[in-house]
């Protein structure tokens, strides 16, 4: 017997208002659809056909290969959905058939195996995942008889007042037998509240003809669906805490992790601290003893290990072991920070190399340029490195003293031990060990406020 996958991603998703289509909104740096995708995968069905419609190629794009597509022209319902699946899957009689709906990014391969197992354990024409909800607001509710067998599943707009106060809801995931589905699938209709064909009255049709069903229950975060953008939100916490929880059962410590935003895709050791208001995306990696937060955004960014991180914004740098970022750096692509360095308070990078033991401590721009080891860049210093037409690069050594307020007018080079007066202008390249210095010479009026007074303001 094999087991065949449908994931039903065609719908719109009209209560998000968004031209994005629902399934490619993303919840902790994924579309919600990745999730699910992610999930069937793992329960490793033998084939996965996903039902692809609204905004087709974007969605069928994000789709990892091996996954099958069939395009649903017209969103006629989930039962509709499904057919379209099956018209690819061709003969599933005595196969199971895992339906999932690709709006429920929390559903996990633990439950999907689960589900499989059960429907074939008992041999029955259907397994179905249900949860019960404090508010079951929109929502199938699943109807028992007075022996508990399921008679069916009743929607929200079509369910009356005593059916809506059953808080036992079906979450549109089912492993159906393959003949069972088809047949009961081509006796469902549409009339309903919307018209469409729903995959629930499958169950309805199955109950009928007293064909055996089963149900398993689940917690209710991962039965949720996310029909608009609270649900949305309310995902992405639950998420958000299931990976902050995994994290930290690896060793990394959370001060707060409910204000601790991870994309899946981020790699941490164990021994990282991240303290509140820290988001990390895409390949961003922590090695282990790094402090990081508050308030950090890094994305594509490595941050090595015994680093100290804080207020600062990261985009495609790496920090070097022991290097110091912040407050307030903004370290932008291509800067490589050292181990043992520093980009302090107000200090911009970008595509710059600073060398171990250098440091940028205060309100500096370094741009396209390259330190050596053990140098100094004073407060102030900026690396003009745009002429208005070109980008030029600035070469500072290694053991170089840059005074505070120097302007390095690339391209430029700052020979080993080099010093530059504060305040200079350089626009020459600096020998090794020499000072540069360019600016007036400072000269002194005595008495001059006094004077200036007199001439002024002579009666005061
Ligand atoms: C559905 C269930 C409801 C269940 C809830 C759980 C039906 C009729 N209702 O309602 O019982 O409690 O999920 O979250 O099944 N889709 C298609 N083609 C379509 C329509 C939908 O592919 O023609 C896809 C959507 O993209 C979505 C999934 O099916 O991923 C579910 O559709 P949605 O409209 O979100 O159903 P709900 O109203 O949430
Ligand atoms: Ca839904």
């Amino acid at each position: 017997m094999s087991v065949r996958a449908i994931v039903l991603a065609a719908g719109q998703g009209t209560r998000m208002k968004s031209s994005l289509p629902k399934v490619l909104h993303p919840v902790a740096g994924a579309p919600l659809l990745k999730w699910v995708v992610d999930a069937v995968r793992q329960a490793g069905p033998d084939q996965l056909v996903v039902v692809v419609g609204h905004g087709a190629d974007e969605v069928e794009k994000m789709l990892p290969d091996g996954v099958q597509t069939v395009i649903q022209k017209e969103q006629l319902g989930t039962g509709h959905a499904a057919r379209q699946a099956l018209d690819v899957l061709g003969d599933v009689e005595g196969d199971t058939v895992l339906v999932v709906p690709g709006d429920s990014p929390l559903i996990s391969a633990a439950t999907l195996s689960r589900l499989i197992e059960r429907r074939a354990a008992d041999d029955a024409a259907v397994a179905l995942l249900t949860t019960r909800k404090a508010d079951p607001t929109g929502y199938g509710r699943v109807v028992r008889d007075g022996a508990g067998a399921i008679v069916g599943i009743i929607e929200e707009r079509d369910a009356d007042d005593g059916q809506r106060l059953i808080d036992e809801v079906a979450v549109s995931t089912y492993a159906f037998e393959g003949g069972a589905l088809l047949k009961s699938l081509s006796r469902v209709g549409s009339s309903n509240d919307q018209g469409e064909i729903y995959l629930t009255d499958a169950i309805g049709v199955l109950a009928a003809e007293k064909a055996p069903i089963v149900s398993i229950e689940t917690d209710e975060s991962e039965g949720m669906g996310v029909n608009d953008h609270e649900q949305l939100a309310d995902a992405a916490r639950r998420l958000r805490r299931r990976l902050n929880q995994q994290w930290m059962s690896e060793g990394v410590r959370m001060v707060d992790p409910e204000r601790v935003y991870l994309d899946a895709t981020v790699q941490l050791e164990a021994g990282v601290t991240l303290l509140p208001d820290v988001y990390l995306e895409g390949s961003t990696t922590v090695a282990a003893g790094a402090q990081v937060g508050p308030s950090v955004f890094a994305e594509d960014s490595q941050i090595g290990p015994e680093s100290h991180v804080w207020y600062s914004v990261l985009r495609g740098a790496t920090v070097g072991a022991r290097a110091e970022v912040g407050p307030f750096a903004s370290l932008r692509p291509g800067t490589v920070l050292g181990p043992d360095s520093k980009a302090g308070t107000f200090v911009e990078t970008k595509n710059a190399i600073v060398g171990p033991h250098s440091k940028i401590p205060h309100l500096s721009y370094v741009g396209d340029a390259e330190i050596g080891e053990g140098s100094n860049i004073g407060a102030g210093t900026i690396t003009c490195n745009y002429d208005g037409f070109e980008k030029h690069s600035t070469r500072i050594g290694d053991g170089v003293r840059i005074g505070s307020d120097t302007m390095l007018v690339a391209p430029v080079t700052i020979g080993d031990g080099a010093w530059t007066g504060a305040g200079s202008t350089i626009t020459k390249d600096v020998s090794p060990g020499a000072l540069a210095v360019e600016r007036a010479k400072q000269r002194e009026i005595p008495d001059y406020a006094a004077k200036k007074r007199a001439k002024k303001a002579p009666d005061e």
